[in-house]
């Protein structure tokens, strides 16, 4: 059986991002087809600035939403990062596989060290060394495909190349893995900034639609959405990407093809209330059930506490093996 492996950081509220991106797959591809496992990755949240019990709230509040996203704990392993030791352990050990060059080439450690160095302040080693982390969470597990949104491919990529490294000098241990991206969604953008992704962030942000985020708000945003002076609405993401955002997040919501909406809409206004209606009508359900689950902590928190148990069984003999064969005495 396919082994699938994914995960989230809880550095902030979820959003349409990370629900077209990547949620609604494991929700409703991956874990009824697969061997699946679903991790908040709570220990790369404390890569970058992070107040601990914000992080804590974030970690319970992701978990709570993934079930609420229809991830189902008898399908599948939900689970949080922290809990299995597994992770950290292997990562130590790919660190010794890994080169400093690697890790300096990664995009996003690019971008974000130098946002931190512009604003004055130090970059964690950890930001530095969190793509190893991250292959360390996919290899433990022998993880076959990664659900995944497009930003995330290079740290992908990262986790083959040292799988094959592994295997090369100290013998097999690791499946190489690969990652899969939804055909449409795999790169939402922020509503307000078009060439940017919408990804989570502090502010109340008015081009990002949170998961949580009430049907009025959600609607409001949508209609406010930067697009360009241009009349017709035809889907070109270079020249026009405020509104191939638009009718990629439309397509998305409604399983069709954004190149098949191009001259489908009289104007923009009209694309736009279509788009909000149909994430309204999507996060509906979602939002529902989450009200749900938050009046029974008790029962994600069992659902978290059963996944760490299973996880940590099924990662422990690998990483064991991994240990031993780079020359640990390992139990
Ligand atoms: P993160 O929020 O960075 O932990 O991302 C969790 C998952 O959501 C990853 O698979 C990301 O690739 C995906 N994701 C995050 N933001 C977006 C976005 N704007 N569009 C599509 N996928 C996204
Ligand atoms: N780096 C991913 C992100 O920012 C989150 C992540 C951590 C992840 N470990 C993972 C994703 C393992 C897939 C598999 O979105």
């Amino acid at each position: 059986m396919t082994r699938v492996f994914s995960g989230i950081k809880p550095t902030g509220h979820l959003t349409l991002g990370n629900y077209l991106g990547a949620v609604r797959q494991w929700a409703e591809v991956a874990q009824h087809r697969t061997d699946a496992l679903f991790c908040v990755v709570d220990m790369h949240a404390l890569t970058v600035d992070h107040d601990p019990a914000r992080v804590r709230r974030l970690s319970r509040q992701a978990a709570t939403l993934l079930l609420a996203s229809g991830l189902d704990p008898e399908l599948c392993t939900v689970f949080v990062q922290s809990q299995v030791d597994e992770h950290a352990r292997l990562s130590y050990v790919l660190e010794c596989v890994a080169t400093d060059g690697e890790a300096r080439r990664m995009i996003q450690y690019k971008e974000k060290a130098a946002r931190e160095r512009e604003r004055g302040g130090s970059v964690r080693l950890s930001l530095l060394t969190y793509p190893v982390l991250m292959a360390a969470d996919i290899l433990a597990y022998g993880t076959d495909e990664v659900p995944v949104g497009d930003d995330q491919t290079q740290h992908v990529e990262l986790a083959r190349d040292l799988a094959v490294r592994f295997n090369q000098r100290y013998g097999q241990a690791f499946v190489v893995p690969r990652a899969t991206h939804p055909k449409v969604g795999a790169r939402v953008m922020n509503l307000q900034e078009p060439t940017s992704k919408m990804g989570k962030t502090d502010d109340a942000g008015p081009g990002i639609v949170y998961l949580l985020d009430e049907p009025d708000v959600v609607r409001k945003k949508i209609m406010r959405a930067v697009t360009d002076s241009g009349r017709e609405v035809v889907y070109d993401r270079v020249a026009r990407p405020g509104l191939a955002n638009l009718l990629d997040i439309l397509a998305a919501c409604e399983g069709g093809n954004p190149e098949d909406l191009s001259g489908v809409y009289e104007s923009y206004g009209a694309l736009k209330k279509d788009t909000a209606e149909a994430v309204v009508e999507l996060l509906r359900p979602v939002q529902q059930r989450h009200k749900e689950l938050c009046a029974d902590p008790a029962y994600v928190e069992e659902v978290l506490r059963l996944g760490a148990a299973k996880a940590r069984e099924m990662a422990r003999p690998r990483v064991d093996a991994a240990y031993r064969a780079i020359g640990l005495l390992a139990g």
